[in-house]
């Protein structure tokens, strides 16, 4: 949510920044914009509404070329102010102080009355030009850049990932961080700082990622970093296992088209290492997992969007076949209520960016209300806030997700959950060995199956002109196909707009059958297995109200065929654990064809942002 990306370099940095917001667009796309410190340290600005592509067009048609070796640069998703161009960062206090901020300031109106009264005209309604007076009013009374940053976040509430650069000290770009992230990537040519890896693998793939609190001056061939009690501190350099080539789009149309298609690699990434023979590696979940995992008693799952879709499946799994009880929480409501957290609880978070705001205040609300729990976090992101606050950590290996809509992410996340089934069951021994070896099967013919039915894709993109002029769609399950049923509706809404329910298929008698006619096509999810007779009932309910379905079952489901009704057979002889990942593929591609057939933006869905680092 918003993208920074800026940089000291020996060479002219606006290819950098350009490239960098590119990588960054899918953080937000409503505005963008660049500024560097001309060769006479002057302040060369330019900002433009819409997708970075409009932003590099307005730099192309500009006669005198914006040129410098320091420079700073904003991809935003609004919050507070229209997406207009005088909104769109960075944003400059009396030509001397520059920003560019993802996050949020909640005490603006606050800050603002005082700097009104300084003399400080606004010139956008952001949140964010305050940060840029209160910098350029704390440099009246300090000799320095970093002290004058230091002192303006002092008076912040809430959070922020903050780029400075002054006309002032044009050798420096100053980087600070609080509940946002940032990061700074170090090369032979420069330094530079980024929200994301991505940005900036083309030119280094060495990073040093902030701690919470922690501001840096970035220059040309040096970083210092304080921490937030003002301390010079050492900060590792880590190396980046990310190519830059995974986050191209190479031939495929689309980012959620490629990453539907690299699902098969992915599972195998994820699964790598992670079993040996029939078993699976506890240690996995990190070195303390196997003592740990002994004495949990209950596990509580907290994620947001897609990632709580997969948890929602992993409540099944955990109870059902490790046999102790879960309960799953969206985080946004989580931390905000005051739940009760009882001792020897996993407290396990999900979340492909491992920066969702809400995610990462539900785990620390968690950690504040007990601190004897387990924390256990499964994300796609190293390094990530919510990977440094967990105890224990699983990375999903998934690569780079760009589409803003989820899919391989959430495809690896239940290979992660199925792990972890395992693990706490086998902790608890409440899994025996050929319970074990059945599911690592399943596990390891995951790859190959999905590679089959992506096999079908031609078929489910026949069916997609049946939701084209609809208002809305319905998608049903039971048991874990539940969930699956709502994160296909979740992909159908995301990107084309339709509005689209999910339903435990035995609840709807109990209201949404009154919706049904044929204006409203429903899906139905049919896998082969114990309440597949109940479905079926479930499904008559439905055709006897006339709306058109697609059935998507198991070769042995055999669900009678009737007028308006498309049956597509995915595969056959599931288990519980890869049954619910195998019926995601036709949901995603169905979502997918969709989109494609309203002409909708594919990886870029309109409002929304990949990741949500504010509330
Ligand atoms: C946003 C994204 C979703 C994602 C959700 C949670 O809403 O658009 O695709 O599922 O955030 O993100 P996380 O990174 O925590 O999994």
């Amino acid at each position: 949510m918003c993208g920074i990306v800026g940089g000291v370099s020996k060479k002219n940095i606006v290819p950098v920044l350009l490239d960098g917001l590119n990588r960054l667009e899918y953080r937000g796309y409503d505005s963008a914009g660049i500024i560097v410190l001309s060769e006479d340290k002057k302040f060369d600005l330019i900002r433009s509404v819409g997708k970075v592509e409009v932003l590099e067009n307005k730099l192309k048609a500009r006669k005198n070329k914006i040129k410098g070796n320091i420079g700073i640069a904003h991809t935003r998703w609004a919050t507070h102010g229209e997406p207009a161009s005088h909104n769109a960062h960075p944003h400059v206090s009396k030509n001397s102080v520059s920003v560019v901020h993802n996050g949020i300031i909640e005490n603006y109106l606050d800050l603002k009355e005082n700097q009104l009264d300084q003399g400080y005209k606004f010139l956008s309604e952001t949140d964010t030009e305050v940060i840029a007076h209160e910098i350029d009013l704390s440099m009246r009374s300090n000799n320095n850049l970093i002290s004058s940053v230091q002192n303006a976040v002092k008076s912040l509430k809430g959070s922020y990932g903050l780029g400075v650069i002054s006309s002032k000290y044009p050798d420096q770009i100053i980087a600070t961080r609080k509940g946002s992230p940032l990061l700074i990537g170090i090369s032979k040519n420069g330094n530079y700082i980024a929200s994301d890896q991505i940005a900036l693998l083309s030119l280094t793939k060495k990073f040093i990622f902030l701690e919470e609190g922690d501001i840096a001056i970035v220059l040309i061939d040096k970083v210092t970093i304080y921490d937030s009690n003002g301390n010079e501190v050492v900060r590792p350099i880590k190396s980046s296992k990310l190519k830059a080539g995974q986050v191209d789009i190479g031939s495929y149309k689309h980012f959620m088209q490629k990453e539907i298609f690299e699902q098969p690699q992915a599972i195998r990434d994820t699964l790598e290492s992670r079993i040996s023979f029939n078993s699976v590696n506890i240690s996995a979940f990190g070195d303390q997992a196997k003592k740990k995992f002994k004495d949990i008693f209950r596990v509580q799952i907290i994620a947001c969007g897609t990632s709580y879709n997969a948890g929602l499946v992993a409540k099944y799994w955990i109870e059902d076949i490790a046999k102790i009880p879960c309960n799953i929480e969206v985080a946004s409501e989580y931390r905000y209520r005051r739940p009760i957290l009882l001792d020897k609880t996993l407290f396990l978070t999900i979340s492909q960016s491992g920066e969702t705001a809400d995610t990462l205040e539900a785990l620390k609300t968690a950690i504040k209300i007990n601190k004897n729990i387990l924390t256990l976090s499964i994300t796609n992101t190293a390094e990530s806030s919510i990977t440094r606050l967990s105890e224990l950590n699983f990375l999903t290996n998934a690569g780079p997700e760009i589409g803003v809509a989820s899919t391989k992410a959430f495809t690896t996340q239940l290979v992660a959950l199925a792990l972890l089934t395992i693990a706490l069951g086998k902790s608890k021994g409440n899994i025996n060995e050929t319970q074990e070896k059945d599911i690592v099967n399943g596990l390891k013919r995951l790859p190959g199956l999905i590679t089959e039915t992506l096999q079908q894709a031609k078929q489910i993109k026949r069916l997609a002109f049946r939701f084209k002029n609809k208002n809305s769609a319905l998608f049903l399950g039971r048991g874990t196909m539940h969930a699956i049923a709502l994160e296909g509706a979740l992909k159908l809404k995301e990107i084309s707009y339709i509005h689209a329910e999910a339903y435990a298929a035995g609840e709807l008698k109990h209201g949404p059958i009154a919706l049904i006619d044929e204006n409203i096509p429903v899906v139905a999810i049919a896998p082969n297995d114990e309440l597949l007779e109940k479905l079926k009932s479930n499904i008559q309910e439905v055709k006897s109200r006339g709306s058109y379905m697609i059935v998507f079952e198991d070769f042995g489901s055999k669900v009678e065929s009737m007028p308006t009704m498309e049956i597509v057979p995915i595969t056959s002889n599931l288990g519980r654990i890869t049954a619910p990942i195998i019926f995601t593929i036709p949901l995603q591609l169905l979502s997918y064809f969709v989109a494609i057939e309203k002409g909708t933006n594919v990886d870029k869905p309109r409002n929304l942002a990949k990741s949500v680092t504010v509330e």
